[in-house]
């Protein structure tokens, strides 16, 4: 049993994880931490080996230096920090990824495929109102894995914030008389659940750390 402690385990995303956590056969829930719990990061991790942190931008870094110092491995979800400041942190292994969804890395792996061969690009990404960081991560990742193929330029990204929204994503590709767009929707939580899962249990074995992007583990 790998046992498991979640930041932001009140949140949205970390509600449905505790909650994908308990029901998983290879896994034990020891933690729940939130501030909305009155329970700190600090607190949960003495009987962690994974730390599951879906939180905020200004507190993800935090998140993470406090399980590596503790040896508790960590995989982040968060979105809108900066990545490279997780470089050269020591520890324990550091697994983060702007989308969890299958289905999301297909379609950032396809955009980056068709970007080799169209003229241009857009990206709308449209998510629920009360996202805090914009452009998504997934967004920016998307745009960042199309870029060379457009000698660098940078591919503009779109943000809708409305209520009803979950987390959608269309890749528009245009060229003389023809237009290719690429489009995900994660429509309920539960569809990030099988890549958190995932990163849970390979965390611990990592190639190199941190390793950013869900398709290294597929
Ligand atoms: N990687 C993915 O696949 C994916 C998917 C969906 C959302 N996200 C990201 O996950 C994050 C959380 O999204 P959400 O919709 O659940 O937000 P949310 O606001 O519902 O939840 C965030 C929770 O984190 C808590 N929190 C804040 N600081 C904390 C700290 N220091 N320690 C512990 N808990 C803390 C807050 O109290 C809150 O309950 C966002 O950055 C979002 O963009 C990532």
């Amino acid at each position: 049993m790998i046992p498991v402690a979640v930041a932001g385990a009140a949140g949205r995303m970390g509600e449905t994880v505790c909650g994908a956590v308990e029901a998983a056969d290879d896994m034990e829930l020891v933690g729940r931490a939130d501030p909305r719990l009155d329970t700190a990061v600090a607190d949960v991790l003495g009987d962690a080996d994974v730390l599951v942190a879906f939180t905020q931008p200004d507190t993800a870094l935090g998140n993470v230096r406090e399980a590596l110092a503790a040896g508790v491995h960590a995989v982040v979800g968060t979105t809108g920090f900066d990545v490279d400041e997780l470089r050269g942190l020591s520890g324990a292994n550091v697994f983060v990824a702007p989308n969890f969804a299958i289905g999301a890395v297909l379609m950032m792996r396809f955009a980056a495929e068709a970007s080799e061969h169209m003229a241009a690009a857009e990206i709308v990404e449209l998510h629920h109102d009360r996202k805090l960081d914009a452009p998504s991560g997934t967004a920016a990742r998307t745009a960042a894995m199309m870029a060379p193929a457009f000698g660098g330029r940078d591919v503009p990204i779109h943000s809708v914030r409305l209520p009803g929204l979950v987390a959608h994503h269309e890749v528009i590709l245009g060229d003389v008389g023809q237009t290719l767009t690429i489009r995900h929707d994660s429509v309920d939580r539960e569809s990030f659940m099988p890549g958190v899962l995932l990163a849970v249990r390979r965390v611990g074995s990592l190639p190199e750390s941190p390793l950013v992007g869900l398709e290294h583990l597929l």
